[in-house]
């Protein structure tokens, strides 16, 4: 195991560190070539990125089938990565649960990547409010059963968040330690509002970020022709015209805008892990610049792009 060149966070109080940076597995292991799959997970340990959040997108607004997670899986296994090495995170969709229970969705996606276990999951978002009390007890048979040990959720609303923290003390069962959350340098509302915040500041919660670069608008200043994140707010087209300011910033502290994107998350102390979508090994290496920049400059990074915050009439609690 390489040393690790940056500080880690646990994603949850007591836990175990884990690699500041995670590679999402949304459009991006299936559009490599197996050799490459296979280099950047190798990689990824190297540069503090061991960390893989692995979904079978098959369901509601993500009825995709796509392969992204079996082709994943059977890098992972060429790669020659000790498991021991790597976290991974699974995820459950809530788009046609209970009617698709968790045990069923978790045993297909571990069966799918050819995998036994994640170390944690991610229950993710939805169009109608959730039975959380039903929720938190079936996340926690699985838990009970070995198949993964903790949970987050995604872009939940944060009376439903609570609501699973109260259920979970209630129940004498594990509640969600980590939120997965839309977060960058132009969408702050929900991970630096008064919703969450106060959840991240007595440490209930950390915060993993994803989306960081609005699937890629804010590495590249273009918008993909492949389907990306929901657009919270409608705020794209503003998102898309801070880039040139956050390219000129990037140039400053001699970055790309993508490992800026990343330090701007890391800055936080909120944040455990800075989720993001590689599909090139290049990618992979100049996004790792991003922890250098954080350790060394994160205040000065958050201060430089103050005027580049387009969220602020967006929600803070999630509804939308
Ligand atoms: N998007 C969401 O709303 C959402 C919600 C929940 C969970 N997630 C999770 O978060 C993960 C990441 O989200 P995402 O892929 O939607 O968005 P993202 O991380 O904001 O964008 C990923 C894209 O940014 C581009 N990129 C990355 N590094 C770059 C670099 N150094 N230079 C130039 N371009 C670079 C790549 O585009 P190209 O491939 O086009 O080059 C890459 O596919 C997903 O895989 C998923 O696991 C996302």
């Amino acid at each position: 195991m390489p040393t690790p060149t940056y500080v880690r966070r646990s994603l949850h109080r007591g836990g175990a560190p884990v690699p500041p940076l995670a590679l999402g597995s949304w459009n991006t292991w299936d559009r490599m070539t197996r050799d490459e799959a296979v280099a950047v997970i190798r990689r990824a340990v190297e540069l503090d990125a061991g960390f893989f959040d692995v979904a079978y997108y098959n369901m509601g607004p993500h009825a995709e089938n796509s392969k992204t997670d079996i082709l994943f899986g059977q890098a992972l296994r060429e790669s020659g990565v000790e498991r021991s090495d790597i976290v991974l995170c699974g995820k459950l969709w809530l788009w046609d649960w209970p009617n698709q229970g968790f045990r069923a969705q978790l045993v297909e996606s571990l069966e799918r990547a050819g995998l036994d276990r994640f170390d944690t999951l991610v229950v993710g978002d939805y169009m109608h409010a959730p039975d959380v009390a039903r929720l938190v007890a079936d996340v926690n048979e699985l838990i009970a059963e070995g198949l993964v040990g903790s949970w987050g959720i995604n872009n939940w609303r944060i009376e439903h968040t609570r609501e699973a923290l109260a259920e979970a003390t209630a129940q004498g069962a594990s509640g969600p330690v980590f939120a997965q959350l839309k977060y960058g340098i132009a969408r702050r509302a929900m991970a630096e509002g008064d919703a969450y915040g106060p959840l991240f500041a007595d440490g209930t919660l950390t915060l993993q970020a994803s989306d960081v670069f609005e699937g890629g608008i804010l590495a590249t200043g273009r918008t993909p022709q492949r389907k990306i994140g929901a657009d919270v707010g409608g705020i794209r087209e503003q998102i898309a015209a801070v880039y040139p300011e956050v390219a000129r910033v990037a140039a400053e502290f001699g970055v790309t805008p993508a490992a800026l994107g990343i330090a701007f998350c890391l800055a936080n102390p909120a944040t455990a892990n800075v989720l993001f979508g590689a599909s090139r090994l290049e990618q992979l290496e100049q996004n790792h610049a991003a922890l250098a920049l954080a350790r060394d400059h994160g205040a000065e990074v958050r201060d430089a792009l103050a005027d580049c915050w387009v969220d602020r009439e967006v929600r803070a609690d999630g509804a939308w």
